[in-house]
């Protein structure tokens, strides 16, 4: 999981493919490994699966601040309009992504404004769709995937801009290239809102909102979900290097301006 995070990047403009059926089966085991999963709060997530009709494989758009085209599948999922909710789905939508990227699958996180009665999911009181994913085969290197990638993708801050306090953790390379894995977490109009103080073995998430990001528009607050998604990528990296640990949320966190605390991970060594 740990390649497959440094490999997966946003694909917009995909191969025209009908998917086979050994090629929907092998998506639906993944989302069936994921049914009832839960997020670090605890919060399951209801996923579904559309399969894209010709009409969208022959061009139908999805236009969110990127424009997708010839999606093969979208993959949908609902949950409560709560912070803690938000992180689950955050969480275990990035692993499904990672799945899927293992399996060669191309993939976009979509959460932006975009018509969400196309993708219908039978909305409780309270609930959300938050985002979809969008699922494919890349089309080789083209034009716009190219423009959007420097547009959007490839830059990220660097990594002493996500960790509070860097200058107390420089010399630990095993922590740096650990959460190198969370620097390269995709984030909603890549704005990366996560931030960590690393201290006496424990990791705090903190999210550092983007001032007037459109939460009014949207009804909920899309960075969270980015908390969810860094939250994954740290676990994955804490396994990959047999690091094992405790995640609580701790009751007097320090306190930093413009950032709210969301977790604490307690690490063995
Ligand atoms: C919560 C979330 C919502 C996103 N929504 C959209 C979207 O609506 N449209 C889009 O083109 N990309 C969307 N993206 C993809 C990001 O723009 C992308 O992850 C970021 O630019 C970093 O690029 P990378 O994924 O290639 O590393 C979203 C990503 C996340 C995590």
């Amino acid at each position: 999981m740990k390649e497959t995070i440094l490999r997966r990047k946003s694909t917009r403009v995909y191969k025209k493919h009908h998917l086979s059926q050994s090629e929907i089966s092998e998506i639906e085991k993944v989302l069936d490994n994921y049914e009832g999963f839960k997020g670090p709060f605890n919060n399951s997530i209801e996923i579904s699966m559309n399969i894209a009709d010709s009409m969208t494989i022959e061009g139908k758009k999805i236009n969110t601040y990127g424009i997708l085209r010839n999606v093969s599948a979208f993959i949908k999922g609902k949950c409560q309009n709560n912070l803690e909710a938000l992180v689950d789905f955050g969480y275990v939508y990035e692993m499904i992504i990672l799945e899927l990227t293992k399996k060669g699958f191309a993939t976009c996180w979509v959460g932006g404004t975009f018509d969400r009665k196309t993708y219908p999911i039978n909305l409780k009181e309270n609930e959300i769709l938050p985002a979809i994913l969008t699922v494919g085969y890349s089309k080789s290197i083209s034009l716009i995937n190219g423009m959007l990638k420097v547009a959007m993708s490839s830059k990220r801050l660097p990594i002493h801009d996500i960790i509070i306090n860097y200058a107390d953790v420089v010399t630990n390379f095993d922590m740096i290239d650990l959460l190198e894995l969370v620097r390269r977490g995709p984030s909603a109009s890549n704005k990366q809102p996560w931030r960590m103080l690393i201290k006496n073995n424990m990791v705090h998430f903190y999210l550092k909102r983007t001032p007037d990001y459109p939460k009014i528009n949207l009804g909920f607050d899309m960075q969270i979900l980015d908390i969810g998604i860094a939250m994954s990528h740290l676990e994955i990296g804490l396994n990959s290097y047999d690091i094992a640990f405790n995640k609580n949320v701790i009751k007097d966190p320090e306190i930093f301006e413009e950032m709210e605390y969301i977790i604490t991970y307690e690490l063995s060594k």
